[in-house]
């Protein structure tokens, strides 16, 4: 068994981060534990966490295991799980009891936990003590490991803990199965360390190890050679890319390189205010395939909460990279994450968010009540808000959020965009535009896939429909 622990998750050393090629293998024994049986895999959180999820997929299929979407048919069941906030948490644990439920009448089901939350030593303690009919326990840094856990797992009828809190290694060619034929995750960096005083990423994902360019590249090649259309570059704070190699290489670089790669699309998230620099704003406006959409989360609007949040900037800088943003990238959209009910956020902290919020106008914004991290700075500061407060201001808050959103929208009507119709509907297709709308089509569904333009005849507050032109 081995358990997460807080203290190594916490290390940042200067050791060289590991970029290991060949640790996936699956022998001839393990290939075929799955054969005939069926998997189920529900994601929670990120972006990050449903690309781990296509790995996860691809190596139960190494295995001979079929997916499913419904859990009552499977005979192996994974949560990759989320720690970021309270009901996250909440959610995993509710399903863990239905699964224990689905056990009493079919005892050989495997049911396991991985991602997020399983890097808590706090969560993995608990399962220990109140969740015994899981099987599986394994973290973010070890799921190439899966089929030897899994194979124990089924032969010892033990429950099996791996989970590794170093700072992580970069592994290159595990396989993947990806959910889109359209549209791709790409991962170019992993972990954090930016340590934003409320945030448990850099606890649960390790140190920032960025990919080496040339396999970033590689894979995008291959990507645009299986004709995908668009490709999303992923990371907690993807700005930051490179700054951890020995190569004077840098996110503005990277963008640059994909871009030449000549996939039709190319987005980034999550782009940290602090490591945008003034080459990749640049980058961005020349090339017609990165799209004019920016998700710069600012998490307050006061300069004394963003100071004990650790995000270091002020507003006053994130006000001149926005302004930077709109007036170099023709047409761009941006969105936001805000949190509110910080500790000590008072009513003018609060005030200055909503004023940011009138400035800027955002597209979008994932507004969220903050919530304790146990391990984490803040979890210790004295959360004096009250509940009540803090759900009235994320109600006030949503308001002039849902106002823009609309207001934003509207400037869409009678416009011709470009669309990616990458998802089926009922009577149509539906998509986003370059800017991260999305939009549905009374279609037929020859256009799957292609990216088209579209005339737009109708707008809600989340929502466009238009007509193929
Ligand atoms: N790396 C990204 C954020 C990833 S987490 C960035 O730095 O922008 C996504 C969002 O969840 C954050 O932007 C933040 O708004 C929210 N979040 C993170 N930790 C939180 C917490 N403890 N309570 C409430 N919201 C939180
Ligand atoms: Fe969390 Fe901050 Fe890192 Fe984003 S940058 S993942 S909010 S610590
Ligand atoms: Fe959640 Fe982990 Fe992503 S905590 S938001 S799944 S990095």
């Amino acid at each position: 068994m081995l358990k997460p622990n807080l203290n190594e998750a916490k290390q940042r050393n200067r050791e060289k981060i590991l970029v290991k090629t060949n640790e996936y293998i699956i022998n001839d024994q393990i290939k075929d534990i799955g054969l005939g049986k069926k998997y189920f895999v529900k994601t929670y959180g990120c972006q990050m966490n449903e690309h781990d999820t296509e790995n996860i997929k691809a190596i139960l299929e190494d295995m001979s295991y079929e997916e499913v979407d419904n859990m009552e048919e499977a005979d192996l069941i994974l949560l990759n799980t989320c720690a970021i906030r309270e009901n996250a948490h909440n959610k995993v644990f509710g399903m863990i009891g239905r699964i224990k439920t689905l056990k009493e009448s079919k005892p050989d089901i495997i049911a396991g936990i991985c991602g997020c939350m399983a890097q808590e030593e706090k969560v993995v303690d608990e399962i220990l003590k109140k969740y015994r009919h899981l099987d599986l326990v394994f973290g973010t840094h070890n799921i190439i490991n899966l089929p030897n856990l899994l194979s124990k797992a089924i032969t010892s009828k033990e429950m099996q803990v791996e989970v590794l809190s170093g700072q992580g290694s970069v592994l290159e060619n595990i396989p993947v199965k990806r959910d889109s034929k359209y549209k791709a995750w790409v991962n170019i960096m992993y972990g954090c360390d930016k340590f934003c005083t409320y945030c448990i990423v850099p606890y649960t994902r390790g140190k920032q190890r960025s990919r080496l360019p040339e396999h970033i590249i590689d894979e995008v090649k291959e990507l645009v050679s299986k004709n995908y259309q668009e490709v999303t570059l992923l990371g907690q704070n993807v700005n930051a890319y490179g700054k951890d190699l020995d190569l004077e290489y840098t996110m503005a670089n990277l963008l640059e390189s994909v871009a030449k790669t000549n996939i039709p699309r190319i987005r980034f998230v999550t782009s940290h205010p602090w490591d945008f620099s003034d080459e990749m704003i640049d980058i961005i406006a020349k090339y017609d395939n990165i799209m004019p959409y920016i998700h710069l989360p600012i998490q307050s609007g006061s300069n004394r909460i963003l100071k004990l949040m650790g995000r270091r900037y002020t507003k006053e800088e994130y006000l001149t990279l926005f302004d930077k943003i709109k007036n170099k990238i023709p047409n761009v959209s941006v969105t936001t994450d805000i949190i509110v009910g910080f500790p000590n956020e008072t009513e003018q902290d609060f005030q200055d968010t909503l004023d940011i919020v009138e400035y800027c106008k955002y597209d979008l914004a994932y507004t969220f009540i903050f919530s304790a991290r146990e391990g984490t700075p803040a979890a210790k500061m004295e959360d004096n808000v009250s509940l009540e407060d803090k759900k009235q201001r994320l109600y006030k808050l949503n308001e002039r959020i849902n106002y823009y959103a609309k207001e934003n929208n509207l400037k869409y009507l009678g416009k011709t965009v470009k669309v990616l119709l990458d998802k089926k509907e009922k009577n149509g297709l539906s998509g986003y535009t370059e800017t991260m709308k999305s939009v549905y089509v009374d279609t037929d569904h020859q256009y799957l896939g292609q990216i088209k333009e579209v005339e737009i005849t109708d707008v809600r507050t989340w929502s466009l429909k238009g007509k193929i032109k």
